[in-house]
């Protein structure tokens, strides 16, 4: 017997039954509005298991794939949830599901004291704008007028592909990583499909596969990026896609090297998934950009971000990838935003052809490098252990998670919880530190230090303070 067929023998036939009788149009759309409509009457219950995609399927007489674009539909609403192998269930509250990992680490601004909580690039590092912006001319001024120019700028791929890490099929612009990340899920991702993410992983990518109802399937690290022989045994369960770093790991600073990147794509070989590498450091990474599409082009969908190099505020990605999932995240682009405004991509076009800019960018590099081996050694010699990674973060194991942010929050120091990032619940504790936004000053650094030294060692009292 499949695990199917055991799925199907624990919902209530029942339910089976009404769904059925519900539903008269068996269109994607007219099976949702017929569950949606049984919800509302409270006729399905919170916590009643839905016929499996497959059963479902078989009773109408429809595709899988119909099934399953209903069930995306009422997931996207919050209607019902996908409990991975469990099966899919009416869900508590017809409210969207909210990012939960993503808010839990603290997105709101603080007011006083140093917030290293916040993988930001340190404003004073980034290029100015100005000058950029003075040199749009007329003529790059007048993208403003027209739903039907290139949605790309011309030159700005040509300048992508300059120091892009192989020919890629398709390259384009979106607003920012996490857009990016977002609409390939979109396109590659349906409801109860599995789908391998490292682990401890970037929260935000874990809340937009979770609200797309797909069984997220950890995957270990060292700090070469993803393990091959994890890799391999997750790939067993035939998952849809596998998302990764190529550099600069969120939040460890792991990245692939070539001998890394090779030992993944013979593994990958294997499989059919779509590969998905975010480099969301992009420039101020001090490691080369590798990435599995020298290997696997057809299958590897490449992000770089220009948020932490040239500002946030940009909101501008580049993207590349195959055509079949290129074309298709685009065309769906078209009924929402349309494409990244060309005014801002005029303007990184500008930065990026500006070696005043460039430099900027280089000192930023080195910066945040200083500032991550400064807290590493100053940290060592407090006999904290840490691995400095790339990037604009330090991943600092800690006795207990509550207590050091208790701590180092009562010095006006605040730091990002690590267990949002953590995918299977884990024996250690960790916090991330943004090293990016240290002070420069030797003195201020080694208090800073302290303060993390102390709160790394400080275990929850028996009375529910810390000690
Ligand atoms: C792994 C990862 N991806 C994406 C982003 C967001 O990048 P963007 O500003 O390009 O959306 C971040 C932000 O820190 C990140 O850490």
């Amino acid at each position: 017997m499949t695990l199917l067929d055991q799925g199907h023998r624990m919902t209530d036939p029942a339910v089976t039954d009404m769904v059925c009788e519900a539903i008269s149009d068996a269109s994607p759309r007219g099976i949702a509005a017929a569950v949606n409509r049984l919800i509302r009457a409270d006729r399905l219950h919170v916590g009643d298991r839905l016929p499996t995609v497959r059963a479902l399927a078989a009773e109408l007489g429809v595709s899988p794939a119909t099934v399953s674009e209903a069930w995306q539909a009422l997931s996207a609403v919050g209607a019902i949830e996908s409990r991975g192998r469990a099966g899919t269930f009416v869900r508590s509250s017809q409210e969207p599901s909210r990012p939960v990992r993503y808010l839990s680490v603290g997105l709101a601004p603080t007011v006083g004291g140093l917030d290293l909580s916040t993988s930001m690039p340190d404003p004073s590092l980034l290029p100015p704008l100005e000058k950029s912006l003075r040199s749009l001319t007329s003529a790059s001024l007048r993208w403003t007028t027209s739903y039907l120019d290139d949605p790309v700028l011309p030159a700005l791929q040509v300048r992508f592909l300059e120091s892009w890490p192989y020919e890629p099929a398709r390259i384009v612009t979106v607003d920012g990583a996490l857009d990016g990340l977002s609409r390939v899920i979109d396109q590659v991702v349906s409801i109860g499909d599995r789908v391998i993410v490292e682990d401890p992983g970037f929260p935000a990518l874990l809340d937009l596969l979770d609200a797309r109802g797909a069984e997220i399937v950890p995957v270990a690290l060292d700090d070469q990026g993803i393990v091959p022989g994890a890799l391999a045994a997750a790939l067993e369960g035939d998952p849809v896609a596998v998302f990764l770093h190529s550099r600069a790991q969120n939040p460890t600073g792991a990245g692939l090297t070539p001998a890394r990147r090779d030992a993944l794509a013979r593994v990958l070989a294997r499989s059919s998934a779509v590969i998905v590498e975010a480099d969301h450091s992009g420039l101020i990474a001090r490691a080369p950009d590798l990435s599995l599409g020298s290997r696997l082009p057809e299958r590897t969908v490449h992000i770089r971000s220009y948020s932490k190099s040239h500002g946030p505020d940009l909101r501008i990605a580049a993207l590349s990838g195959p055509a079949h999932v290129v074309d298709p995240l685009m065309a769906r682009r078209m009924l929402g935003p349309g494409w990244t405004s060309r005014i801002l991509q005029s303007l990184l076009l500008a930065l990026l052809e500006d070696p005043e800019a460039e430099e900027c960018v280089a000192r930023a590099r080195d910066s945040y490098h200083r500032r991550t081996e400064n807290m590493t050694l100053l940290l060592e010699k407090q006999g904290i252990h840490v691995h400095p990674g790339d990037g604009v973060n330090l991943w600092v194991g800690v006795e207990d998670e509550r207590s050091a942010l208790l701590t180092l929050a009562a010095s006006d120091i605040r730091v990002a919880p690590g267990s949002p990032f953590k995918v299977r619940a884990s024996a250690s504790s960790h916090v991330r530190v943004t090293t990016a936004l240290l002070p420069d000053d030797p003195d201020e650094q080694k208090a800073i230090a302290r303060h993390i030294a102390t709160a790394a060692l400080v275990t929850p009292s028996p009375r529910g303070g810390v000690s």
